[in-house]
């Protein structure tokens, strides 16, 4: 089964042709790493897979069904099945973490105030921030504002997560951090996602750790080796002019020999 698939998709703004014949297929389960140079279209395949934005040709799939098409309330069922994590958090300042975190699950009323506590708790704690359970977003670090953006994406355990630029602006180490819940969502949830990144210290952890769970349930992560190598399940999606440029393994990035890649890997 495949969570997300583009069919060669055709999509412009006015003159602005940002897609030709686009394909990508990520598999249930899978990370997909999109690079590219800004202005590549990174922000608006995302848009698409929303069903945000329409393309002029093609078909885009969630799940192995077409949203192509989909009227706006069919489309809202398939954002249900979806988080999203913005490039700059994108939380209301009014609002306290908690509350953040708990927009969606008050605005949707099918929730008790109790169910809805726990969630909050649980996915701080996941998060790693319970402690800012009554802090406002004016006093949390770049980085905390990212995780808390990560913790609100996963209310209602969407099976797909988007990220948009998730370590933009942020020092390697908070990245580092922002790395580690990503991996954790890919091999201890199951999570398929596409991560938009021009971050190549993000790609290349992604491309060659992984997270296990210990016997005394503390997650450690390891990094990838030769036997284990398909264990990182995770792949790279260059894009330039409207298509892929490259697609494949960290490995085969790095050995690529068309220039371009070289260039945007140094
Ligand atoms: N809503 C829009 N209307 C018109 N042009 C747009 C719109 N959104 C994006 N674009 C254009 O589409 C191209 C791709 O944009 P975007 O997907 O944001 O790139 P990236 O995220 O890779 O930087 C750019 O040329 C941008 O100016
Ligand atoms: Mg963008």
């Amino acid at each position: 089964m495949s969570a997300i698939r583009f069919e060669n998709v055709f999509q412009s703004f006015g003159e602005r042709v940002v897609f030709r014949d686009f394909n990508m297929e990520v598999q249930t389960g899978e990370t997909k790493v999109v690079l590219g140079e800004g202005g590549s279209g990174k922000t608006t395949l995302l848009r698409m897979v929303l069903g945000l934005v329409q393309p002029d040709s093609g078909r885009v799939f969630v799940e192995d069904q077409e949203i192509t098409g989909l009227p706006e309330p069919d489309l809202m069922a398939i954002r249900k099945k979806i988080g999203i994590v913005f490039q700059e958090g994108a939380l209301f300042d009014s609002l306290s973490v908690g509350e953040n975190v708990a927009y969606r699950m008050r605005e949707d009323a099918t929730h008790s105030e109790e169910e809805i506590e726990a969630t909050v708790r649980r996915l701080l704690g996941f998060i790693g921030l319970e402690d800012a359970i009554d802090k406002f977003p004016s006093q949390l670090s770049g980085g905390m504002l990212r995780r808390v953006g990560i913790a609100r994406a996963l209310v209602g355990n969407p099976p797909i997560l988007l990220y948009d630029s998730p370590t933009a602006g942020l020092d390697p180490i908070t990245g580092r951090t922002i790395c580690e819940l990503m991996m954790e969502l890919r091999d201890l949830e199951g999570v398929s996602s596409i991560i938009v990144t021009h971050d190549l210290k993000v790609a290349s952890t992604l491309a060659s750790e992984f997270a296990e769970r210990q016997p005394d349930h503390e997650v450690v992560f390891r990094a990838d080796s030769e036997e284990n190598s398909d264990l990182v399940n995770t792949r790279f999606v260059l894009l330039k002019d409207g298509t892929t440029l490259f697609e494949g393994t960290d490995e085969t990035l790095r050995n690529a020999n068309d220039p371009y890649i070289q260039d945007f890997l140094t």
